[in-house]
């Protein structure tokens, strides 16, 4: 694929001037006006692999990754980052996240299958969801997982039951919310007591649960998981989780004796979507919390637990791209200009669903002002399917690449088959070089569950 990259010896003008920097994969450039991740020219990605297409920068997922662990382990020495894979997974991402040395959080069989056929270490996996089916739980038990993430009264018994048939001890954790209330979109605020997932602290059920846990035999409990919401900017809520969580786990080592090994704070960092957001970085975040860790245990006379963290959007948000082709441009006088690329809901649906935002450039002339602003529409039968709203962008063309930031993180994952679209495909660039991770889904595809 050497010739999508870019000629080495041509010094790249600066994306930084157009004033993206914060929504950029680390490797964006522009030379001679046509973007480039990883030295490889985005347009002719394009043309090579079709659009719409996921286009992510290998390198930016790795930095991210490897700061979690490396700022997390310096502040508080036994620290884990068990990767959200809900965000984006495939086999190349679950290898690589073993590579960079960290642990993977699954929400369902299905991520589960992913993990184990990339031969993702099964002892570094913990396993998520408030219904977790009786076959998901076996799976999961039999593979020899790490951590199962308890959510309810039933789950702990049935856990403990199937553990007990496949004759093993199990390591859990206990979801608990913690009652904080973060400061984020509802749809994915999860801390709060009116909440599906995990015990609950006021009402006395995480207590009761544990007391459960601590007299079963197949079951070993570990410690706490707590996940108080998504796209989180302000670090109050986290620090104030952490000090209801320590405190909480002193009264439990005082009135029962339980002594816990792990804390798990979820995820939720934020990230830019749009160049004005400002985002807590990485090093700020393990800051912050260690300093409320070592704190908070100090308070309350606590040896500070492993602590787990299980960013996702954090660490491929801004690594990934979409790039689209415009196919079609309605000028509507004094009210709007509708794009249309050849995607939308069925690749990006947090638009629609969360009143999400994006930034966007022409790939093919991408230092040029962005004067224009556009409704970039889908190709979907819904009159909600537009997937920006009002962005600026450079003057737009039929037949010109439009390259969407930021879609890194719950795009791919939330895709679907709407009006029998196939689902883009995926490739990694990194060092000027591309490899097809997720390959664009076929018409065969389509109808190979059909099968009536
Ligand atoms: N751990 C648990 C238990 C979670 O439920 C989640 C996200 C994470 C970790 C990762 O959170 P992150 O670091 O990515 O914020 N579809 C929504 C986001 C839903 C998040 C669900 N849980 C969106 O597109 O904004």
């Amino acid at each position: 694929m050497a010739h999508l990259a870019h000629d080495p010896n041509k010094q790249p003008d600066n994306l930084r001037t157009m004033q993206l920097a914060s929504v950029l994969p680390m490797t964006a450039s522009v030379v001679d006006g046509s973007l480039y991740i990883a030295g490889v020219n985005a347009s002719m990605l394009a043309s090579e692999y079709g659009t719409a297409l996921y286009v992510y920068d290998e390198e930016h997922i790795r930095t991210q990754l490897s700061s979690y662990i490396k700022e997390l382990r310096s502040r508080l020495g036994n620290a884990d980052v068990a990767y959200a894979g809900k965000a984006f997974t495939c086999k190349a991402m679950a290898r690589l996240v073993a590579e960079e040395g960290g642990w993977l959080d699954v929400s369902s069989g299905g991520e589960l299958a992913i993990a184990l056929a990339a031969g993702f270490p099964a002892q570094h996996v913990v396993v998520h969801g408030n219904n977790k089916t009786v076959r998901e739980l076996t799976e999961a038990i039999k593979a020899g997982v790490g951590r199962i993430v308890v959510d309810c009264h039933e789950e702990l018994e049935r856990t403990d039951a199937i553990a007990a048939k496949i004759g093993v001890s199990q390591p859990v954790l206990l979801r608990v919310k913690p009652g904080v209330v973060a400061d984020t979109h509802e749809f994915i605020r999860t801390g709060a007591e009116d909440s599906k997932f995990g015990f609950g602290l006021a009402d006395g059920s995480a207590t009761a649960a544990v007391k459960q846990a601590m007299k079963l035999s197949n079951v070993q409990l570990k410690g706490l998981h707590v996940h108080i919401g998504s796209q989180i900017f302000a670090l109050d809520s986290f620090v104030e989780t952490i000090f209801v969580m320590t405190a909480y786990l002193a009264e439990l080592r005082d009135n029962l004796g339980f002594m816990a090994e792990d804390l798990d704070l979820g995820g939720g960092l934020g990230i830019a979507y749009l160049a004005a957001d400002a985002p807590t970085p990485i090093v700020a975040f393990a800051q912050t919390i260690s300093d409320a860790i070592i704190k908070s245990c100090e308070q309350n006379s606590l040896t500070v637990p492993r602590i787990i963290v299980e960013p996702g959007r954090s660490i491929v948000a801004n690594a990934g791209v979409t790039l689209y082709t415009i196919g079609a441009i309605k000028e509507l006088r004094d009210i709007r200009t509708y794009v249309a690329i050849d995607g939308g809901m069925t690749d990006n649906i947090r638009t629609a669903l969360y009143d999400a935002s994006y930034e966007s450039v022409i790939a093919n002339r991408a230092n040029e002002p962005r004067d224009t602003i556009v409704t970039l529409a889908g190709k979907h039968c819904e009159s909600g399917d537009v997937v920006a709203i009002d962005a600026s962008l450079q003057r737009p063309q039929v037949g010109d690449i439009v390259c969407m930031f930021a879609t890194g993180a719950y795009c791919q994952s939330m895709a679907n088959n709407y009006n029998r679209q196939v689902r883009p495909g995926v490739v990694f660039v990194r060092d000027g070089k591309v490899r097809e991770v997720i390959r664009r889904e076929s018409y065969e595809d389509l109808l190979a569950t059909d099968v009536g």
